[in-house]
């Protein structure tokens, strides 16, 4: 059987954790990576957890050539395609950067992809397509077509094409994937989020409170139409996110053309709660100030998760304290990230 999966961004947090999981269920992985937000350093401890290792290929996804020489190489029949730029804040300051990796860049993978006859394709996508939405949960049927920076938009522009692609040729079967918030990392503490200069997510801005790195917690507004009157959002585990797109590929195989599932747990997290949860498993305090609202930001998301549910037979398995012993667990087990020194053996998942 040719079980080869192409990984594009498989050095990054989500990629990552997905490799393990390709190869824990006996796929093979050869993963492209240029290693602009990564180290192949995540890649050799996902060797250890998994006791082989994915074939690392140093390259950008945009370079065609190198592309044909992967599939004219591999006997590769589907492409996971992680490979992207997802900083908000960075995509308005950068928009041609955003556009070019994020839209061109999935178009040359596409492209190449029709060269080599290989039409699986899994696409990360977010649920940032949705912009401010009209209704929670969000279907997958919600209106999509307003969010509020370039990075959003690039998502979409991706999705928009690969919906022509597919409505195009049913020989095509594409997952778009819209992700909610990915957080956690795996139990081992081997791998997982490492956050290059200041982070813009919550959840590692949290962890480098309680490193002491970042003195306080700035809560972007107290003010939102919520309980607390902070941001609420559906926080999902990485292991769960990495799952279903395992099962995302099962199923793509019966579905010709685009098919569309959320990935979130169903359910939505204030800032405070998010805290207080992470105090409880780090046994550190963090110090935090309502200040103003993050622009672009909005009151609540969370997703309807039943269309991934019925389609995928998935859903995030993991609950909050999951989330936040692991993400904890690699924080305090790598306060360099990447960089920080791991005892040998000392990695094996419980
Ligand atoms: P990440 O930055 O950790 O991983 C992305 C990887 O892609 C990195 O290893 C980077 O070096 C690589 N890369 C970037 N541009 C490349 C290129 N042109 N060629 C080859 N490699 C390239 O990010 P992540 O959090 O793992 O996100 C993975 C995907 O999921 C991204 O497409 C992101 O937009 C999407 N997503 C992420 C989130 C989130 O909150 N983390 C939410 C929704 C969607
Ligand atoms: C979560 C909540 C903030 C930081 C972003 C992208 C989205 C997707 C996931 C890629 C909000 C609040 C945050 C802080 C805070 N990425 N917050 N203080 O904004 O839901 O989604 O990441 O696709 O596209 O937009 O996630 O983690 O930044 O924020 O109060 O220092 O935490 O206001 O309510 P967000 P986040």
């Amino acid at each position: 059987m040719n079980s080869v999966v192409l990984v594009t961004g498989g050095a990054g947090y989500i990629g990552s954790h997905t490799v393990l999981a390709l190869l824990e269920a006996g796929y093979d992985v050869v993963v492209l990576d240029n290693l602009c937000n990564s180290t192949d350093e995540s890649l050799r401890r996902v060797q250890i957890l998994a006791g082989r290792a994915p074939h690392f290929v140093l390259g950008d996804v945009r370079n065609a050539a190198l592309l044909d020489a992967i599939f004219k190489t591999h006997r590769i029949f589907a492409v996971f395609h992680f490979a992207g730029l997802k900083s908000v804040a960075e995509s308005s300051m950068q928009p041609l950067a955003y556009y070019q990796n994020n839209v061109a860049g999935t178009f040359e993978l596409c492209q190449a992809m029709a060269r080599a006859g290989v039409h699986k394709f899994i696409f990360s996508s977010s649920a940032t397509v949705y912009g401010d939405p009209v209704l929670v949960p969000i279907s997958e049927d919600a209106p999509t077509g307003s969010p509020t920076n370039p990075y959003g938009r690039s998502k979409l522009m991706a999705e928009e094409f690969l919906r022509d692609l597919g409505k195009s040729d049913l020989s095509w079967r594409i997952g778009v994937l819209r992700y909610f918030n990915p957080i956690g990392a795996h139990p081992s503490g081997l791998i997982g989020e490492d956050s290059r200069g200041i982070p813009n997510n919550l959840l590692p801005y949290i962890s480098q409170v309680a490193t002491g790195r970042f003195k306080v917690l700035k809560v972007f507004g107290g003010d939102y139409p919520t309980p607390d009157g902070t941001g609420m959002r559906d926080y999902i585990h990485v292991q769960d996110l990495a799952s279903g797109h395992l099962e995302a590929l099962r199923v793509i195989d019966t579905k010709p053309g685009v098919n569309v599932w959320n990935l979130g747990a169903g359910r939505s997290y204030s800032v405070l709660e998010m805290i207080r949860a992470f105090e409880l498993a780090s046994g550190r305090s963090i110090p935090w100030e309502i200040t103003a609202r993050r622009p672009g930001d909005i009151a609540a998301c969370w997703a309807d998760a039943a269309k991934a549910s019925v389609e995928l037979n998935w859903r995030a398995k993991r609950g909050l304290c999951d989330m936040m012993d692991d993400a904890w667990r690699w924080q305090s087990k790598n306060p360099d990230g990447y960089s920080s020194v791991v005892e040998p053996g000392n990695g094996r998942a419980p």
